[in-house]
């Protein structure tokens, strides 16, 4: 029988080293080989026979891991930063396998975040029309009132994109201190997406934490811990992702 054949970039994210279109970009830059030969076609077939180096390194299939994180404020959702600042890495010094954030939250959000160094699987969760509810709870300045809220679930225009929530509750306000605890749950995975929501109706967000992705919770870390996901997770994560598309 003759060996399962593939297409390069797909095997080159599986193997962890990279995402599938940055394994795209880098066959197009002529930095891989295949059996010693570099190529630059893409959706160029290979088996598990054939030797292939990504930048001169010999690619190594690792097997799949995923890991739930709870990131603290103040952590970067990077592999490294330039600035030395803390990174989601430097949380996971014992894996040995080239594992990355699977989407990001911002330095100063904290929150739920996988990390994987399966390329295919963040791909999908990642692809706008695949995205997975989250859930965030925000802490605002000022108090949203009915109209704000039904603004929100309609979608504003912010530097050209269309931003909606899902559901979205003020679960506790203090006229006093004038502010509030919101909980909204997003469909859309864009960059900033809850403090844009907010900045563009007057409510800046002063804290952010994203609570649940799909049906995955916190329960149990603490900021700074991390736990594998089970293997029926990843199935289910895997199953949510494909049945969404929008
Ligand atoms: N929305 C934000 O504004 N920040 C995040 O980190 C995630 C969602």
């Amino acid at each position: 029988m003759s060996k399962k054949e593939e297409r390069l970039q797909k095997v080159i994210a599986q193997s962890g080293v990279t995402s599938r279109r940055k394994a795209e970009l880098l066959i197009e830059e002529g930095k891989v080989k295949v059996n010693d030969k570099v190529v630059t076609t893409l959706g160029t077939k290979v088996t598990s026979d054939d030797k292939i180096e990504v930048e001169g390194v010999p690619l190594e299939k690792e097997q799949p891991v995923y890991f739930l994180f709870y990131k603290p404020r103040g952590v970067i959702s990077s592999v490294k930063d330039d600035k030395n600042r803390k990174v989601v890495l430097d949380y996971f010094l014992e894996v040995q396998e080239r594992i990355f954030p699977i989407g990001r939250l911002d330095y100063d959000t904290s929150g739920l975040i996988l990390l994987t160094n399966d390329g295919e699987f963040a791909n999908l969760l990642m692809h706008p029309k695949h995205q997975i509810e989250k859930t965030y709870v925000a802490k605002t300045k000022g108090i949203p009132t009915r109209d704000d809220i039904k603004l929100l679930k309609k979608g504003i225009k912010v530097d050209g994109d269309l931003l909606k929530a899902e559901h979205v509750k003020v679960l506790s306000s203090d006229n006093k201190k004038n502010m509030a605890i919101v909980q909204i749950i997003l469909h859309q995975g864009k960059n900033r997406q809850v403090r844009r929501m907010f900045e563009a109706i007057n409510y800046p967000v002063d804290k952010l934490k994203r609570e649940q992705y799909g049906f995955l919770t916190l329960h149990g870390l603490n900021p700074g811990e991390s736990r594998e996901l089970t293997p029926h997770e990843v199935k289910q994560l895997r199953a949510e992702a494909t049945k969404i598309v929008k």
